[in-house]
């Protein structure tokens, strides 16, 4: 597939979670920009990393899954191509280039991708961060180590990237709040009576965005919404408080600023991450378009409305994750993952996934004074064999 080059900027770049939705999308981005991409990961997908890596003729790549690895290295075995094995050989290969610092890319999907976002920063590396479970899990940490090493957290997700735009027309301390918008995912305005019976087909179908199985299930519980509040105050160091949501289904309006003179600062634009990526990478340059231009006209109407929480609880639980801080944000999200995971192999109904999360994040809320990633790690574990117990009870 050969696109025209525009505005050809040759950043090298490492895309980890290649394989996925954003890290496609990512590699779309790096042909239309002429990126050197580096580096590429995934997790069992060799096939696919060896033809993106034939086809990028990167430096090296890595497989969190260790067969998928040694299937690759045979794959590869007529190249010079580098292949790392496992979680540890990830984080080896995005050291292995401190000296270049190539941005990384994470578009890891879960909490896999905590840990190669902090190689990526303690190496002095900047990170464009797709996965957003890295701040959910450790997000104090997180800032804490790229200022540190001086190293740039810059947004990919749609609302962050749009929230830092409009923080641009004026100063922080005139910020009175941020407004995240949500497309309110497959189940607006449905009760909590008719969300016994959807099926996992129905919370597949997102209205606006094409991503990977866990982020869409996460977009119809809102939960995902309540990962972006936690993403957002540690991004922009704004308390939860300072946070609002607001449902608005035609996703052209990605997020505002409000500031002290009443001011709203809005972003639009058609809802295509590719711009998120190159916004990322590209920093502070704004490049030919790599997405259609925007036509209002066409879209006609833009609707906003307030989001149900006593329905969708999960925004209110990752508030209070945030607000309890240490270990709470691992908690909920590894409960989340396996409650997600279960709900897709159709082990529990859909609202079983809510009730799932604040029973595990009741009983292991002792971990709001951990504040180390290997605490952090273990209460992720916890919590994960916890709910996978309480999913066995059911
Ligand atoms: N998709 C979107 O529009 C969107 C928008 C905003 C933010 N995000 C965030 O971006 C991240 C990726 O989302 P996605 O929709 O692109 O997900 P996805 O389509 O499911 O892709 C996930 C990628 O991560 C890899 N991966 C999965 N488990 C892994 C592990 N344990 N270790 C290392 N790599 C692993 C997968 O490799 P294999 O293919 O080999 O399994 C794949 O390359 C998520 O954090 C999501 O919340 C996504």
């Amino acid at each position: 597939m050969a696109h025209i080059r525009t505005g050809s900027v040759n950043i090298p770049v490492q895309i980890l979670g290649s394989t996925g939705s954003i890290g496609r999308q990512a590699l779309d981005v790096a042909d239309r920009h002429g990126y050197r991409v580096l580096s590429l990961s995934a997790c069992s997908n060799a096939a696919e990393v060896e033809k993106q890596a034939r086809r990028y003729q990167v430096t090296s790549c890595a497989m969190t899954d260790v067969k998928a690895a040694q299937l690759l290295k045979t794959a590869l075995a007529d190249t010079d191509i580098r292949v790392y094995a496992g979680a540890e050989g990830l984080c080896e290969m995005i050291r292995s280039f401190h000296n270049e610092k190539p941005v990384v890319l994470n578009a890891i999907a879960g909490e896999a991708g905590l840990l190669p976002s902090l190689a990526a920063l303690e190496s002095g590396i900047d990170l464009a961060l797709a996965n957003k479970e890295t701040l959910v899990v450790a997000g104090p940490i997180v800032m804490e180590k790229a200022k540190k090493h001086q190293a740039r957290v810059l947004p990919v997700d749609s609302e962050h990237c749009a929230i830092w735009q409009c923080l641009n027309a004026g100063k922080k301390r005139e910020v009175n709040k941020l407004i995240l918008t949500a497309s309110g995912g497959p189940f607006f305005g449905k009760s909590a009576e008719e969300l016994k019976t959807v099926t996992v087909r129905d919370a597949l179908a997102h209205p606006t965005w094409h991503m990977g199985a866990q982020i869409t299930v996460d977009s119809a519980t809102l939960m995902n919404k309540g990962f972006e509040i936690m993403e957002a105050a540690y991004l922009f160091s704004v308390d939860e408080s300072q946070i609002d949501v607001l449902v608005h289904k035609e996703s052209i309006v990605h997020s505002m600023v409000e500031f002290r003179d009443h001011s709203v600062i809005a972003q639009m634009s058609v809802p295509d991450m590719r711009f998120c990526i190159a916004h990322a990478i590209e920093y502070p340059r704004r490049n030919q378009a790599v997405i259609p231009p925007l036509s209002l006209s066409d879209v006609g109407a833009l609707h906003f409305a307030k989001p149900d929480t006593e329905t969708f609880p999960l925004l209110d639980q990752a508030r209070k994750a945030y607000r309890t801080g240490g270990a709470s944000g691992a908690v909920l999200n590894a409960s989340n993952e396996v409650a997600v995971d279960a709900f897709l192999k159709e082990k529990i109904r859909f609202p079983e996934i809510s009730d799932l999360i604040a029973a595990v994040c009741d009983k292991l809320s002792g971990g709001r004074d951990v504040h180390t990633v290997e605490g952090i790690l273990e209460y992720d574990a916890l919590a994960r064999s916890e709910t996978k117990n309480m999913i066995r009870r059911r």
